[in-house]
C-alpha cells in the first residue's frame, strides 16, 4: 500500500542528513576503517556520556546486549529471570537461550512492569530482574530498587538488567536509562530512537569487571592488545565500525530529535485528549522524563481505528497483538496463566507515527484522521 504517512520514513531520514552520512561512509570505506576502529570507541564514549553510565560497549544488537549481560552474570540452567510478557521477543529469547527460566509478570497503567507484582514473583531461584523500559518510558526504578534491597538484606543477590532498547534518552529521577542496573541494553535497529542502517546495539554498565567481560564475550574472548590474547570463549557480537560512524553522526542530532518527538507528542496530547475511549501515553509523574520513541494509544475500538487510519493512508503498527506466552512454542516450554492487563493491552493498543521528520501538516493529518474516526 502506498501510504500518505509512513510509520517510519527511512528515505526521508536519509535525505535529511545525507551529506553528513555520505561523508563518513566515503571516508571510512576509502580508508578501510571497518572493524572496531575509532568510530566504535567514540560511539562508546558518546553512549556512556548520554546515559550517565561509566562504560559502554558497541554490540551487534539489543539482543546481544541482553544475552551477553546474562552470560556475563553467569545466569544459566536452574536460574529464574523475572520480566514482563509485554515486550519484544528478544528479551525472553535471551533468557531462554542461556538456559534460564523466564518468569513473566503483568504490566501496569503505563504499560511497563507492574512493580506491585514483582515481590511475589521472586523465588529463591531468582537471579535477575529485567525491567523493560517500553516506548521511551522508564520503569519505576524507585520501587524496583527497594524490592531488590529487601532481598539483598535477606542474603539474596538479584541483578537488574535494564532492557532499555526502546528508551535511549529517557530518564527517571534525573538519571538516564541504562545507568541504574548491572547493565543497560540498547538497540540501534533502524527504526529505534537512535537507529543505524542495519543491526546495532550497545551495553552500558558502571561495573569495570562486567565491562571487561563484555569486551571479551563480544569477540571470541580476545583482548584488544597487540598479541590478541584469548582469555575465554566468546561470540562475535561487535558493532560494525561504519554503523558506529553513522550513529555518531546521528548522536550529534539526538537532542533535537528527542525534542521534536516530545513536540509531536504534545500536539497529539493537546488535540486528542478529549476523546473518551482513547487513552494517551501521558502519565503526569514528575519523576519521569519520557523519550517518546513510540506513541502508543489504547482504545476498545483498536482494530476499527487501525482500519480507518489505513483507509486514510496513515500507517500504524501494533506492538504486540498477542502475548508471547500464548504462542504454542512458548506454551510447550513454559506454561503461563494469562496476565489480564497484558491480554487487554494486546487487544487495544496501536502506535501512531512519531519521528523527527514528520511535518506539522502530517501530524495534523493524523490527528484529524483519528478525530474523524471518533466523530463519524
Ligand atoms: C524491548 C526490546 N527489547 C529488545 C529488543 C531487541 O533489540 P534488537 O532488535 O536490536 O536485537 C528490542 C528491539 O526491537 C526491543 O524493542
Amino acid at each position: 500500500m502506498d501510504y500518505k504517512i509512513r510509520f517510519v520514513n527511512y528515505p526521508r531520514h536519509w535525505q535529511t542528513h545525507r551529506d553528513e552520512f555520505m561523508a563518513v561512509i566515503e571516508d571510512r570505506l576509502s580508508r578501510g576503517e571497518l572493524i572496531i576502529r575509532q568510530d566504535v570507541l567514540d560511539f562508546e564514549k558518546n553512549i556512556s556520556e548520554l546515559t550517565g553510565a561509566k562504560f559502554a560497549k558497541g554490540l551487534n544488537s539489543g539482543f546481544d546486549a541482553l544475552h551477553l549481560s546474562l552470560k556475563a552474570l553467569n545466569i544459566g540452567p536452574g536460574d529464574e529471570v523475572v520480566t514482563v510478557a509485554h515486550t519484544f521477543m528478544a528479551t525472553i529469547s535471551a533468557i531462554v537461550l542461556v538456559g534460564a527460566k523466564p518468569v513473566l509478570i503483568d504490566i501496569g497503567k503505563d504499560w511497563n512492569m507492574d512493580m506491585s507484582l514483582l515481590e511475589t514473583a521472586i523465588t529463591p531461584k531468582t537471579k535477575v530482574v529485567i525491567p523493560v523500559h517500553l516506548n521511551g518510558r522508564m520503569c519505576d526504578m524507585d520501587t524496583l530498587g527497594q524490592i531488590i534491597k529487601r532481598f539483598e538484606e535477606k542474603g539474596q543477590r538479584i541483578h537488574v538488567i535494564e532492557d532499555a532498547c526502546q528508551a535511549l534518552g529517557a530518564k527517571f529521577n534525573g538519571k538516564g536509562a541504562g545507568s541504574f542496573g548491572a547493565t543497560g541494553c540498547f538497540s540501534h535497529y533502524p527504526a529505534k530512537i537512535l537507529g543505524c542502517f542495519g543491526e546495532g546495539g550497545a551495553l552500558t554498565t558502571n561495573d569495570g569487571g562486567l565491562d571487561e567481560k563484555i569486551l571479551l564475550l563480544r569477540y571470541h574472548g580476545v583482548m584488544r592488545d597487540p598479541a590478541r590474547t584469548p582469555k575465554m570463549f566468546g561470540y562475535n557480537a561487535v558493532l560494525d565500525n561504519i554503523q558506529a560512524a553513522i550513529l555518531n553522526v546521528k548522536l550529534a542530532h539526538f537532542d533535537e530529535a528527542v525534542t521534536r518527538r516530545a513536540e509531536i507528542a504534545k500536539k497529539y496530547q493537546a488535540e486528542l485528549s478529549g476523546i473518551k475511549d482513547l487513552k494517551l501515553p501521558h502519565f503526569e509523574d514528575s519523576r519521569y522524563l519520557d523519550a517518546y520513541w513510540n506513541y502508543v494509544v489504547q482504545t476498545t475500538k483498536r482494530d476499527e481505528l487501525k482500519q480507518h487510519l489505513e483507509s486514510q493512508g496513515v500507517e500504524t503498527i501494533i506492538s504486540w497483538p498477542k502475548p508471547i506466552y500464548s504462542y504454542d512454542f512458548y506454551k510447550k516450554s513454559f506454561p503461563v496463566d494469562p496476565l489480564p492487563v497484558t491480554e487487554k493491552v494486546c487487544r487495544e493498543v496501536i502506535s501512531l507515527p512519531i519521528y523527527p521528520e514528520l511535518t506539522d501538516e502530517e501530524v495534523n493529518f493524523v490527528i484529524q484522521a483519528v478525530k474523524d474516526f471518533y466523530t463519524k
